[in-house]
């Protein structure tokens, strides 16, 4: 991390997991533990659960998150949700092209980048995820993979906007696996997004951005990626669901 430069940015990917009742309980239980953090905290968690989510964590330093948004204002997009409405639910971030929601969803990039400008229209902060399979990787294409979704994701969003995105590097092979990249991976492919970046916006723009890892990223493994000088926070799945878990890594970012 390079706190002189962004934020920091711990956030938890709840995905499809807690009941409104349970998320009542489970930032309950966080709130407390974070309450000190100089870092941003926040829980992206499913749509029924953000009413609960954002009076839990009302006079505390959460902030709230969804995990997906249509691009349209309203209209007839059967199951979707809209930013006007995850707005005025009190949503702050919005989780964007996810890999699951690129591998089981039929999500492309092509509607990660109409998400996305929707979003930061809304005055959202947006989280756009890219990452690369295992087998890109063996084949030595992870850098071709990630330019593009950069590129592709981010098509004709504004220097200015910019200051609303984070990027997620979440190595799709890490994800859930408990495979973690080792730091030198993480940052390895951070600073190269970073470059892509500064291609796009300049240089100043890019060191701006907060470049999360993600994948398998846990109370044991966090400080040790975060030490790197392009990882700048966490997106985090299963350890986000236990307390103090997710506790630890905020301290991780912390230190
Ligand atoms: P994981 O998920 O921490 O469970 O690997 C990360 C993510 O998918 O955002």
């Amino acid at each position: 991390m390079n706190k002189t430069l962004r934020k920091a940015v711990i956030a938890g990917n709840w995905k499809m997991n807690k009941t409104p009742s349970e998320a009542k309980e489970l930032l309950t239980q966080i709130a407390p533990l974070v309450k000190d953090a100089q870092c941003e905290v926040v829980a992206c968690v499913p749509y029924v659960d953000l009413a609960v989510a954002v009076e839990a964590c009302k006079g505390t330093n959460i902030k709230i998150g969804a995990e997906n948004a249509h691009w349209e204002e309203k209209g007839a997009f059967t199951g979707e949700i809209s930013t006007g409405m995850l707005k005025e639910a009190g949503v702050e971030y919005v989780v964007l092209g996810h890999s699951e929601r690129r591998q089981y969803f039929g999500e492309t990039d092509e509607t990660v980048n109409k998400r996305t400008k929707a979003v930061l229209k809304a005055g959202l902060k947006a989280i756009v995820c890219v990452g690369e399979l295992l087998w890109e990787r063996e084949c030595g294409i992870t850098e071709e993979v990630v330019a593009r979704q950069i590129k592709l994701d981010l098509f004709d969003v504004s220097a200015e906007e910019l200051k609303n995105v984070i990027i997620a590097y979440e190595p799709v092979w890490a994800i859930g696996t408990g495979k973690t990249a080792t730091a030198y991976q993480a940052e390895e492919v951070c600073s190269f997004i970073r470059a892509v970046l500064a291609k796009l916006y300049g240089k100043e723009a890019a060191d701006g951005v907060t470049i999360q890892y993600g994948g398998s990223m846990n109370d044991a493994n966090a400080a040790e990626l975060l030490s790197k000088e392009d990882v700048d926070g966490g997106l985090i799945g299963g350890a986000s669901l236990v307390a103090e878990k997710f506790a630890a890594i905020v301290a991780a970012a912390n230190a």
